[in-house]
């Protein structure tokens, strides 16, 4: 199947050009030479806030939460100080479409956070993304001085905040303490941001909108072609258009835009579909949602349908599994770097997924246990989420007992256990896009729980 992943050129809502907008001159080509961010300003932020509602617009960032009704708790807080923030720290292993979008097209992201100030009457804006994500930082920094250079900055302040390689970054309260100096731990689960945003003080709470790079992006499109024609798009349950990222068991690995609601398998194959002599198994939504195994690769991609078939559309990181896979290793991999990823504030989730990652350590190496290693291992992750700060033990939770029950048999086989080679999870950190490969993290076999890093481990990983 040939398919091409980019913008067939202007036409409406598409993100990701052929080639890379090099000028904003040349991404506003698509706006007949004006910017969206100046028609918004000429709207009542009420009239901008009611297109946005009206697109159905769902945040990107991974649980689709409707941009708009974000937007209007910030904008009738009763506190007159607000903040918009882009979430860009991208954390979620086999997920590449943020960096891929601000590489393309880092304009519709700024624009579509002054859209926002204008709605919820911020004057401050922030961008923080890894420090690590050198090539998007700069890009960045080049687009918010031509559009300050065309006054679209006038009366406002923008900073980019380049921040620590942990997967929390990307937690929305922890990124909140990160532009305030401190180390990626997420505040309390009874301050979220809209609530309680940047520099607050008692008398000033200062709320912040936070939402992802993405769900940002799509804003300008929607002001300029007006809501129903994102509505005409993809599905009714998520409109418009979604950017996937497939990694794993697939010929074609990559980045691709489309129409929401395509069915998966649909989407696999633009990815090349499965190895020679392979087929594929199982999918992963980064490490945040259930299984899905290939039964139900006919689902199409929208928050909905995923949810209902028993995992999640998630940031539509698709991480694909083929028959050769062990999903024991899989899963060795993923509980451990949910384990070390964490930040130690809440005794639970620290020692349920030590708990949960050492029993599959000792299952996926042989070693003899007190008792049956995949009891310690489901106790420890379904024991995990309490009190817990943030959402993080709770993908445990989705991940481990819905693949001990969809693959039971492996988690007894010493061919997919212990004579199974460890599993490195695709944490992305580049992508040669004409190769369609993407280069993985792997010293992310290596950190601790301290997030400092060992020396390199012996095994190899698959
Ligand atoms: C552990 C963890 C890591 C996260 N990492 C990211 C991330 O890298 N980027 C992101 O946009 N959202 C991430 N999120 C979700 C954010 O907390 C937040 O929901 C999102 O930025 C909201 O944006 P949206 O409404 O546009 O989806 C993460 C959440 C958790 C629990
Ligand atoms: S739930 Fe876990 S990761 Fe989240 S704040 Fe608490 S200790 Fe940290």
């Amino acid at each position: 199947m040939s398919f091409n992943p980019y913008i067939p050129m202007n036409k409406p809502h598409w993100l990701i050009p052929e080639k890379p907008y090099e000028t904003y001159d040349e991404y506003l080509k698509q706006y007949g030479g004006r910017s969206p961010v100046l028609k918004a300003r000429e709207m009542a932020p009420e009239a901008v806030l009611d297109e946005v509602l009206k697109s159905g617009l769902r945040g990107r960032g991974g649980a689709g939460f409707p941009t708009a009704r974000k937007w209007a708790t910030v904008k009738s807080h009763w506190c007159p100080t607000r903040y918009v923030v882009c979430n860009a720290a991208e954390g979620e292993p086999g997920t590449f479409k943020d960096r891929f979008l601000i590489r393309k097209n880092p304009y519709a992201t700024l624009e579509g956070m002054l859209i926002a100030c204008h709605v919820v009457g911020a004057k401050e804006m922030f961008i923080p993304a890894k420090a690590s994500f050198k090539k998007e930082l700069e890009r960045l920094r080049r687009a918010k001085e031509e559009l300050a250079a065309k006054g679209l900055l006038d009366g406002l302040k923008l900073t980019i905040v380049p921040g620590p390689e942990e997967y929390l970054f990307g937690e929305e309260r922890a990124l909140l303490q990160v532009i305030e100096g401190c180390p990626p731990m997420p505040r309390e689960m009874h301050y979220p941001p809209f609530e309680k945003g940047l520099f607050s003080e008692l008398e000033s709470p200062n709320p912040a909108l936070v939402s992802n790079a993405e769900s940002h992006a799509r804003v300008p499109a929607i002001i300029h072609h007006g809501a129903d024609s994102f509505k005409a798009l993809g599905s009714k349950d998520t409109p418009g258009l979604i950017i996937v990222t497939v990694s794993g068991d697939v010929r074609r690995p990559g980045v691709f835009e489309m129409e929401s609601g395509r069915p998966l398998r649909e989407i696999f194959e633009m990815a090349g579909g499965a190895k020679p002599g392979r087929t594929l198994k199982a999918m992963y939504s980064g490490v945040t949602s259930p299984v899905l195994p290939a039964s139900k690769f006919d689902t199409p991609a929208d928050f909905g349908s995923l949810a209902k078939a028993g995992s999640g559309l998630g940031s539509c990181g698709f991480i694909v599994l083929d028959d050769a896979a062990s999903v024991p290793r899989v899963m060795q991999g993923m509980i451990r770097f949910l384990y070390v990823e964490s930040c130690s504030q809440c005794l639970a989730c620290k020692t349920g997924l030590r708990q949960a990652s050492i029993a599959l350590d000792d299952l996926c190496e042989g070693r003899p246990g007190t008792a049956d290693p995949l009891d310690r291992a489901l106790a420890g992750v379904i024991g995990a989420p309490q009190t817990n700060r943030c959402f993080l033990p709770q993908e445990a939770v989705n991940l481990l007992p819905g693949s001990v029950e969809a693959f039971r048999a492996e988690f007894d086989d010493p061919a997919r256990t212990v004579n199974a080679p460890r599993y490195l999870v695709p944490k992305i950190k580049d992508y040669d896009e004409d190769k369609h490969e993407f280069v993985l993290d792997r010293r992310v076999l290596d950190k601790q729980p301290d997030w400092t890093y060992a020396e390199p481990a012996e095994a190899a990983a698959r």
